[in-house]
């Protein structure tokens, strides 16, 4: 039956809410509703943080907060906060991060830090003209934006450049007001954007008062917004060591398994089916520390895939040099942090995270963000030119296989046992599953 359409469920409290659902999706179903509020904090307080993050919120949905411990970054130890559900991303990241502890850890520099945004509009005139009529009021931009600009100056940082950009070969009567910032600790969405609000304002309105003809008169704002693709906000992490180094917990010779993971990186570098799930694997990383910090992983995200195809095709973040009987490995990677504003000041977990990782300002939070994507990939690279990527995988992804069986722990620890040294697959840990339990597949599935 087709379900009932609704107004105004963004006006019903909570419950009310809760119950609309229930009772026009699930029949009425107590144990939904008891579900939604099981997972309710028990802080009514910390609850309505969470319930005013968003519109609509009914419950929470939890993600694993883990720890990777024994990040050497720039000399400095930290233990990384990671928010991810996919089994075995803590695991190797932590493993990565103690390899290379022991071999003088990760050199993090960040290369820069200006973000951009844009006035996108529609002019009908001729070029030159706007280029004279953009020129004369140049100055306007900053001087009737001096208010807005005012804290951000005084943390060293505001707006760095504007510029006039025709796109017109691409979109006809298409320009840009293409600006720069430096944002200092904030991520800078909101200050990006409301600069470039005023920008289309000022900039309509030294249009009308000019002496340009009423045809030059004419403007069209299309929109104004930050970009979030940010390829002059670069973080660059590396680790190197003499390749006789490298082979620990691998039965290839140190030759071999260098050269592996080298052809390994060139394959992601050129071959985009590739490279699309190397760089999932980086991102694994980033992102469970962009989520632990409150940051937006959507952006960095997108930014991140659109720097990857920088050069006309998609390629690896990562790269790999092998000189002088040195092993190199480094990742390039643009990311747009805050650690002010946002979620950082407001969710009790995402404070916690940044006091774990000691308050560090934005340039350190790029560096450890990116020490952890190379961590990430360095693990998973180490693993497919191995022993297979299923192996480890697997071996963390048992307990949930356990947990979907409904499994007591003696089962879970004869089942562990079983395979402490074998692959473990979905198939085999049912089997095992079954025999111990004395039971058919058969009578599993009509459970
Ligand atoms: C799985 O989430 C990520 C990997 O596939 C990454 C990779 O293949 O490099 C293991």
């Amino acid at each position: 039956m087709t379900k009932k359409a609704v107004k105004g469920f963004s006006k019903l409290s909570k419950e009310g809410k809760i119950e609309w659902i229930a009772n026009e999706y699930l029949g009425g179903d107590e144990n939904c509703i008891d579900l939604l509020k099981s997972y309710w904090h028990n802080d009514g307080a910390v609850q309505k943080i969470h319930d005013e993050f968003i519109e609509n919120t009914i419950s929470n949905f939890y993600v694993p907060f883990g720890i990777a411990p024994n990040f050497l970054i720039n000399d400095e130890i930290f233990c990384v906060p990671m928010a991810i559900e996919e089994s075995s991303v803590v695991a190797a990241a932590a493993k990565s991060a103690t390899f290379w502890m022991e071999r003088g850890g990760f050199k993090a520099e960040v290369i820069s830090t200006t973000k951009i945004g844009h006035v996108h509009f529609a002019w009908y005139g001729e070029y030159s003209t706007l280029v004279d009529f953009f020129n004369s009021i140049k100055e306007k931009f900053y001087e009737g934006t001096q208010e807005l600009t005012a804290n951000m100056r005084a943390r060293g940082g505001g707006i760095k450049d504007i510029q006039l950009i025709n796109k017109t070969d691409l979109e006809p009567n298409y320009y840009q007001i293409m600006a720069k910032f430096e944002t200092c600790e904030a991520m800078g969405a909101n200050f990006i954007n409301s600069l470039l609000e005023e920008f289309s304002k000022i900039l309509q309105r030294e249009l009308a008062e000019s002496k340009l003809s009423e045809a030059d008169k004419r403007i069209l704002i299309i929109m104004c917004i930050l970009s979030n693709y940010t390829p002059e906000c670069i973080v660059r992490s590396e680790v190197s060591c003499p390749i006789e180094e490298l082979t620990e917990g691998t039965n290839l010779s140190a030759e071999e398994f260098a050269k592996k993971f080298e052809q390994a990186i060139h394959v992601a570098r050129i071959e985009p089916y590739r490279a699309t799930t190397h760089n999932k694997g980086i991102f694994n990383g980033i992102d469970a520390v962009v989520i632990a910090t409150g940051n937006d992983f959507r952006a960095i995200e997108a930014c991140g895939h659109t720097y990857a195809s920088r050069n006309g095709s998609y390629s690896s973040l990562t790269d790999v040099e092998i000189n002088d009987g040195i092993f190199k490995f480094w990742i390039e990677v643009p990311l747009a942090l805050g650690t002010i504003g946002g979620l950082t000041s407001l969710h009790p977990m995402v404070k916690f995270a940044h006091k774990l990782l000691g308050n560090p300002d934005s340039k350190q939070l790029m560096k450890i963000i990116a020490s952890a994507g190379l961590a990430q990939n360095f693990g998973a690279i180490r693993s497919l030119v191995t022993t297979g990527i299923q192996k480890g995988h697997m071996k963390m992804h048992l307990l949930n296989i356990l947990n979907q069986l409904g499994a007591n722990e003696k089962e879970r620890n004869e089942i562990k046992t079983f395979f402490e040294n074998k692959v473990v697959s979905h198939q085999g840990v049912v089997n095992q599953f079954c025999k111990i339990r004395g039971i058919s597949q058969k009578d599993l599935t009509n459970k």
